[in-house]
């Protein structure tokens, strides 16, 4: 069920421009941060990647540049209008999307080498984002990663007017909680090692990995 408070869920028009609202609320620069998170990420060419919330393809296109035949990439959404723009953008033979809602468990185990979330993790509460965190780590391989592109910790009271209009306007309460909480707490709770932050636009917004116990 649709939780009401976060604003992760995006419908009707704003599904439909989204990438392109986006790029235009960020003045432009959206695009070169996850074109700057992808090239981090250091994409082997046979990958298997699960794109957690995949919106409308755009991730998943940028990743597919990164791989050869035997990589793969599977998408997860909820939101229909998303899911329709990602099958007419991402028309490659291993490239697909499923609806699938990220709080249930996933029909994959021991499957994927690397799981990608942008900006969704930090629309869900506490609770959800654990559950969310541990059917993330269930689908990984052994050794396999996750790479959380999304708001990094900075503190709200002591940012300029500007960022703290912007943010209030645009965020929910989840998002207050994720730019406070432990980044490495999060993932080692679920059992995951060696995080590391990569700060792409300041400490606004980061690429966080970190690899699943063996
Ligand atoms: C803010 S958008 C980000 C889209 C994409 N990851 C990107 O970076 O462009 C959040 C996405 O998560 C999807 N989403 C929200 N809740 C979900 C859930 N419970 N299960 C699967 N997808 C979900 C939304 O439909 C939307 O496409």
């Amino acid at each position: 069920m649709e939780d009401k408070i976060s604003r992760v869920t995006i419908h009707g028009f704003m599904a439909k421009y989204y990438d392109t609202i986006l790029n235009l609320i960020t003045f432009g620069k959206y695009p070169g941060l996850l074109n700057k998170a992808i090239e981090i990420m250091n994409l082997k060419s046979d990958e298997k990647i699960l794109d957690i919330g995949a919106g409308s393809g755009r991730n998943a296109c940028l990743m597919h540049n990164y791989l050869n035949d035997n990589g793969e990439i599977l998408g997860f959404d909820i939101e229909p209008v998303m899911i329709h723009q990602f099958k007419k953008k991402c028309v490659f033979d291993n490239t697909k999307i499923e609806k699938h809602d990220i709080i249930e468990p996933f029909p994959y185990v021991d499957y994927f080498d690397r799981v990608f979330i942008s900006f969704v993790i930090h629309g869900f509460s506490r609770e959800n984002r654990k559950i969310i965190l541990k059917n993330i780590n269930k689908s990984l391989k052994k050794g396999g990663k996750i790479s959380i592109f999304d708001y990094g910790n900075f503190k709200f009271e002591s940012q300029p007017f500007f960022i703290k209009t912007i943010f209030k306007i645009a965020e929910c309460p989840y998002a207050f909680e994720y730019i406070s909480d432990d980044r490495e707490k999060m993932l080692t709770d679920i059992g995951f090692n060696n995080v590391k932050i990569n700060e792409l636009a300041g400490k606004y917004v980061t690429l966080t990995t970190a690899i699943k116990n063996s």
